[in-house]
């Protein structure tokens, strides 16, 4: 069983892949973590993300074992993400990792912008998962102040903005709900709600 849960920052969207892994005994990928981890790697060699050719260097070399969680959760590496990702080239040199991450026997679930729409078209069970815009602002500003990182919730929905328009404008793979994804909108439900109602749909599916 494949399921692909896509969906804009701070919808939900990773949290619900993770209880549905846990919950369905699949493992999960959470696949913004590669695009932070070669924003992080750039960052680090003083290289623009901008810098296409160097992006997708260092995206063909990743060692995807060796990501560092405390480094790419940062709201640079967030925004750095979005432009390294938006270059078609970076995109390719990532795509066999995920779909051999979704081939494992048992399945997998995934959770990112285009996994029901590039990555897994053919998944069992889709998730568009949103929430309004300055709710998943204070639900991110809340997840990076407890990391210990010191950002306002006016820099944090500006940031925000810019990405999903980027992630969403982009031409090669943009962010959009699949044709046959259900969307599941999180504003007016608590994590444990948003949860079980993922799990009564990908039940719903099986
Ligand atoms: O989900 P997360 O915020 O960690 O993703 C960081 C960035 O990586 C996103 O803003 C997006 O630009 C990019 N991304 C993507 N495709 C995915 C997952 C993430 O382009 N499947």
């Amino acid at each position: 069983m494949v399921i692909a849960v896509d969906g804009p920052l701070a919808s939900g969207k990773g949290t619900i892949a993770r209880a549905l892994g846990a919950r369905f005994g699949v493992p999960h990928l959470d696949t913004g973590a590669l695009y932070r981890a070669v924003a992080v790697a750039m960052l680090d060699q003083s290289l623009p993300p901008e810098n296409a050719d160097e992006a997708e260097r260092v995206a063909r070399t990743l060692d995807v074992s060796a990501i560092d969680e405390s480094r790419i959760r940062t709201a640079g590496a967030g925004v750095a993400a979005s432009v390294v990702s938006a270059h078609p080239r970076v995109r390719a040199a990532l795509l066999d990792v995920q779909r051999a991450f979704a081939a494992q026997d048992g399945g997998a679930v995934l959770d990112g912008r285009d996994i029901g729409t590039v990555i897994c078209p053919d998944a069992d069970v889709k998730l568009f998962v949103t929430a309004d815009e300055e709710l998943r602002a204070w639900r991110r500003r809340a997840e990076l102040v407890n990391r210990g990182e010191e950002i306002s919730f006016e820099q944090v929905l500006g940031q925000l903005r810019q990405r999903d328009a980027r992630d969403a404008s982009r031409a090669d793979a943009p962010m959009i709900k699949a044709d046959d994804a259900i969307e599941l909108d999180t504003s007016e439900m608590s994590v444990d709600d948003a949860v079980r109602e993922a799990i009564k749909l990908v039940e719903a599916k099986l």
